[in-house]
């Protein structure tokens, strides 16, 4: 049997280890930062222990996926009938039945009676397809670029943290304690508002290169880099310009990306009021923001009754405390002290 000093031992070693582990994450971390920009937060209806999803936010994000991102990107772990589903946008069921059936990406079913696949017409239980049969059709038709599944796109990408070493932790904590969850909604309104010229660059004398500032760049020579690479040990820094048929955009590891600027100001009509007045501004940021909530809520369609669930819990929770409490109480006060 371990004697009680060697256990301490063996525990004290590994809270060391694990504590080695830690230091030599956090360090890591602003190495890799650099290739990541930064992303700033906006406010969210459903941000915190509380929030909840704004409905008519969320149709107008459907609405932007329905005329924009579905030209490239499927939504298919979604389901029509999810789009009627309370918590979602809860369009009216009728409605969605007829956007399926008039959806331009048909479901292959089958084999019918001769053996052979067919097309039909998408039902409410459906997966919202997008125009590409496979990963190979749609690279082919984009320049070798792959658009990806949205369908669960907010929760697989996630801002890095650009802050000090030191201040991970504490941010860590307080963002365990604001229920913060919205890095990959964040992502998506900085990547489809990120869309800018390539920055311009002066070469100092060092080899170094500098961002052209509002003094500008008179009588200097200009590269136009959409990356730069930081030359080791003296050597100048290398200035990455934009591939052939790439766009730059800012929020994007390494800002070279193959989706072009789809979003523009004005393009989608929005709900209007009486006089003919947008409910909400029709501009790039607008857009971003509504359809990055949408598909939020595609990847977490429970949100809601999750959190509705969460409080009546803890009410439940407490109110049983309270309970205990008193019964306790009642038991033990029966013995002498
Ligand atoms: C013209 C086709 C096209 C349209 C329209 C389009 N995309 Fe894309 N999208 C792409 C391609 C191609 C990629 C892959 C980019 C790459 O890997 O460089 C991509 C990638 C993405 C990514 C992944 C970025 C990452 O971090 O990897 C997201 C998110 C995205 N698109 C969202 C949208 C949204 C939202 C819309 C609608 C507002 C939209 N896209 C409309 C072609 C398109």
């Amino acid at each position: 049997m371990m004697t009680k000093t060697k256990a301490s031992a063996q525990i004290l070693k590994s809270v060391a280890a694990a504590g080695a582990v830690l230091v030599s994450v956090t360090l890591v971390q602003p190495v890799q930062a650099a290739s990541a920009p930064e992303i700033p937060r906006i406010d969210w209806s459903f941000d915190g222990p509380t929030g909840q999803f704004d409905r008519a936010q969320l149709q107008r994000g459907f609405q932007i996926y329905q005329n924009v991102c579905s030209g490239c990107h499927g939504l298919s772990r979604l389901s029509w009938r999810n789009l009627v589903q309370p918590g979602g946008p809860e369009f009216p069921e009728e409605a969605v039945k007829e956007l399926a059936k008039g959806w331009p990406n048909k479901i292959i079913d089958g084999p019918n009676d001769a053996g052979e696949m067919f097309e039909r017409e998408a039902l409410l239980s459906d997966p919202i397809l997008g125009p590409y049969r496979n990963e190979k059709a749609a690279r082919a038709a984009q320049n070798g670029a792959y658009p990806p599944d949205l369908s669960l796109i907010a929760r697989a990408r996630n801002p890095e943290f650009h802050g000090s070493v030191f201040a991970h932790g504490p941010h860590m904590l307080r963002d365990i304690l604001t229920g913060y969850q919205a890095g990959g909604p964040n992502y998506l309104h900085a990547l489809l508002t990120g869309y800018t010229d390539v920055p311009s660059y002066i070469r100092e004398e060092n080899g170094h290169l500098k961002p052209v500032g509002p003094e500008g760049a008179e009588g200097k020579t200009v590269e136009q880099c959409a990356s730069v690479t930081h030359g080791e040990n003296g050597k100048p820094d290398v200035c990455n310009p934009l591939a052939d048929g790439m766009n730059y955009n800012a929020a994007f590891p390494g800002h070279q990306i193959a989706m072009p600027a789809i979003l523009a100001d004005g393009s989608v009509d929005y709900p209007k009021d009486a006089n003919g007045v947008a409910l909400v501004p029709t501009t790039v940021d607008q857009y971003a923001r509504d359809v990055s909530a949408f598909l939020a809520w595609a990847a977490d369609p429970h949100l809601n009754q999750r959190k509705a669930t969460g409080w009546q819990a803890l009410l439940f929770l407490l109110v049983t405390t309270v309970l205990l409490y008193l019964g306790k109480k009642r038991i033990w006060s029966r013995i002498d002290h």
